[in-house]
């Protein structure tokens, strides 16, 4: 029986915890915080975040801030890369330990993913671009080829990245934006060609 512990009982783990179904675990058990919560897709809320008894991790949450939190606190633990048996994903990808490729996705030929990262449903990443560690590239979002995003940037719902673009970390690109030039200052953009807001960042954008 193939064990997994995940961290986050939401709606995004209720989504992992199918896509690791399909990947041949049958022995899940969620964490979290809230102690209120004591299901989630059927299986059982074993306690807080930082209890995980003995066995592979895996880190559910969409705040950035919180996933890499844990990630952190568990970085000795074995953590698979989740990928739904729907998503595209060319042979020389490399996808960092705790990223999450769901349905629908598509990663085409010498793309790089970095650790802790959510390639959400329908989103697209093309050739060679580069994504660090916990971005979270949200659902039916477009990266064009050879884009580099930072660490810690959301591509926010629907928005598009044209290619050759560098977005630098800690950017949330809000939902429909195209970036059609560089992002080189951390922060919030919206819009069509996106420009920046004045308000701090968001975290994460799910739940
Ligand atoms: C961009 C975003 C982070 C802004 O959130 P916020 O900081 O709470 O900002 P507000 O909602 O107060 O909006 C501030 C201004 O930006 C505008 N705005 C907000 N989001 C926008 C968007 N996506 N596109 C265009 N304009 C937007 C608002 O209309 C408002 O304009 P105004 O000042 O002229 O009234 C948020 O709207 C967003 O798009 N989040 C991404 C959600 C997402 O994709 N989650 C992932 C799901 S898988």
């Amino acid at each position: 029986m193939k064990k997994l512990i995940i961290i986050g009982a939401s709606g995004h783990g209720k989504v992992v915890a199918d896509i690791a179904m399909l990947n041949g675990y049958t022995d899940i058990v969620f964490l979290d915080d809230n102690a209120g919560t004591k299901e989630c897709a059927g299986f059982s809320v074993l306690g807080k975040s930082t209890e995980a008894p003995e066995g592979e991790v895996f880190v559910a949450i969409g705040n950035t801030e919180d996933r890499k939190h844990l990630m952190e606190y568990y970085c000795n633990r074995s953590m698979p890369v989740l990928i739904h048996p729907n998503a595209v994903v060319a042979k020389d990808v490399k996808i960092g330990a705790g990223t999450v490729v769901m349905a629908g996705a598509v990663i085409n030929p010498g793309a790089k993913i970095g650790t802790g990262c959510i390639i959400n449903t329908c989103s697209s990443v093309d050739h060679d671009c580069i994504i660090s560690d916990y971005v979270h590239i949200a659902v039916g979002s477009h990266l064009c080829g050879t884009v580099l995003v930072g660490q810690e940037t959301l591509i926010g719902a629907g928005a598009t990245v044209s290619n050759n673009v560098n977005v630098c970390e800690n950017c949330t690109i809000g939902a429909g934006a195209v970036v059609t030039c560089d992002l080189s200052a951390p922060g919030t953009y919206v819009g069509v060609p996106a420009k920046r807001l004045s308000k701090p960042k968001l975290t994460g954008g799910i739940d």
